[in-house]
């Protein structure tokens, strides 16, 4: 079974054609990271104008790399929940339109859940029941997945997601935008243990997350207490960057691995999976992997393409729903 996969729900026009849940025949993704760096941060506006100008040349695109006529594709699946509401609505108008037209079935998946399945592309034999953590930049959420479809949501961050506080100490520190994947690689110079970040743990036994105490926290130690920059004070020194860099990364790192650990244990999970784009972060992947190693629970994530927002991870979703008929009318409607 050949599935289109659409997901546009931030700033990546992402289109992939995927057989039977696996096979992944083409994946593209269109980045407008270069639109929205100068603002420093995702412009809604600018994110739906360019979806709308380049989602037909990306579908065509997929299609050509994946070897394939349009007549071959069996279903249409579109992520339409959560993301910029006006960015979902382009992909999911572009999905019913195709469905409508090559009188195929339609599924929506929702993107985190596919975030989630992402690591099932590369890991055929997940064991279920699992904790998954889903981490990236408009979501920290830890979810029971019982199944390929099936998942509850047991907790998540009450302010920041993790990826948001990654960009926004990015900003503070003077890196470009989006900051995670450079904090990453800085942090590799610099010592976690020089600077002791507070770690926000919400109280014993909680599964919520609050990363917003700590982009503070970063922001008094660079500037002192007043919080309107300073731009006579001498610069930071890349040592400096290098070290609050890896002792904020460090901090973050903490929580995450602590509370899904946590987690794990208390719903006896079979294993854990990380979905999203901070779970490319070579320190979260460490120091989860000892933690899980250590209580001999396996943990799956995907491939770095396969973390960032993309399309195989919502046509490999699909699969799944549609052994389950879990198909949507033309009337379902975009959920921010
Ligand atoms: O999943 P994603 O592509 O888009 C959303 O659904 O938000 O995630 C993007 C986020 C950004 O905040 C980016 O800074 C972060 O993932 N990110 C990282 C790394 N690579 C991407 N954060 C920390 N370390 C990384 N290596
Ligand atoms: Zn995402």
């Amino acid at each position: 079974m050949i599935i289109l996969g659409i997901e546009t729900s931030c700033d990546e026009t992402a289109i992939a054609v995927v057989e039977d849940g696996v096979k992944v025949l083409s994946n593209i993704v269109a980045s407008q990271q270069k639109l929205h760096t100068r603002f420093g941060g995702v412009v809604p506006e600018i994110a739906c104008r360019a979806h709308t100008e380049s989602i037909i040349t990306v579908i065509d695109n997929a299609i050509i790399e994946a070897n394939i006529k349009i007549s071959d594709i069996n279903a249409i699946s579109v992520a339409n929940t959560p993301g910029l509401i006006g960015a979902l609505l382009i992909g999911l108008t572009t999905a019913k339109t195709l469905s409508w037209i090559l009188k195929i079935p339609l599924i929506t998946v929702n993107h985190l859940h596919a975030h989630i399945y992402a690591s099932k592309i590369e890991h055929e034999n997940i064991d279920y029941p699992v904790i998954s953590l889903v981490v990236s930049g408009g979501h920290t959420t830890l979810f029971i997945t019982q199944s390929e479809t099936r998942h509850t949501r047991i907790g998540g961050t009450i302010d920041d997601a993790a990826g948001e506080a990654f960009d926004k100490v990015g900003k503070i520190l003077g890196l470009g935008y989006p900051a995670g994947p450079e904090i990453d690689n800085i942090s590799r110079n610099g010592n976690e243990r020089a600077i002791l970040f507070p770690r926000s743990y919400m109280g014993k036994d909680s599964l919520d997350f609050s990363f917003s105490g700590i982009k503070t926290a970063v922001l008094y130690h660079c500037l002192g207490q007043d919080t309107k920059i300073d731009r006579t004070k001498p610069r930071l020194k890349d040592h400096e960057i290098a070290d609050l860099a890896a002792s904020f990364q460090e901090a973050v790192v903490d929580v995450l691995v602590d509370k899904t650990i946590y987690a794990a244990t208390k719903f006896s999970a079979r294993g854990i999976i990380l979905g999203g784009g901070v779970a490319s972060n070579s320190r979260l992947r460490q120091k989860l992997g000892e933690a899980a190693k250590h209580r001999d629970i396996p943990l799956y994530y995907p491939s770095k393409t396969l973390c960032m927002d993309n399309a195989a991870m919502v046509a490999g979703l699909a699969y799944h729903k549609c052994q389950e008929k879990e198909f949507s009318g033309l009337e379902v409607e975009a959920i921010p």
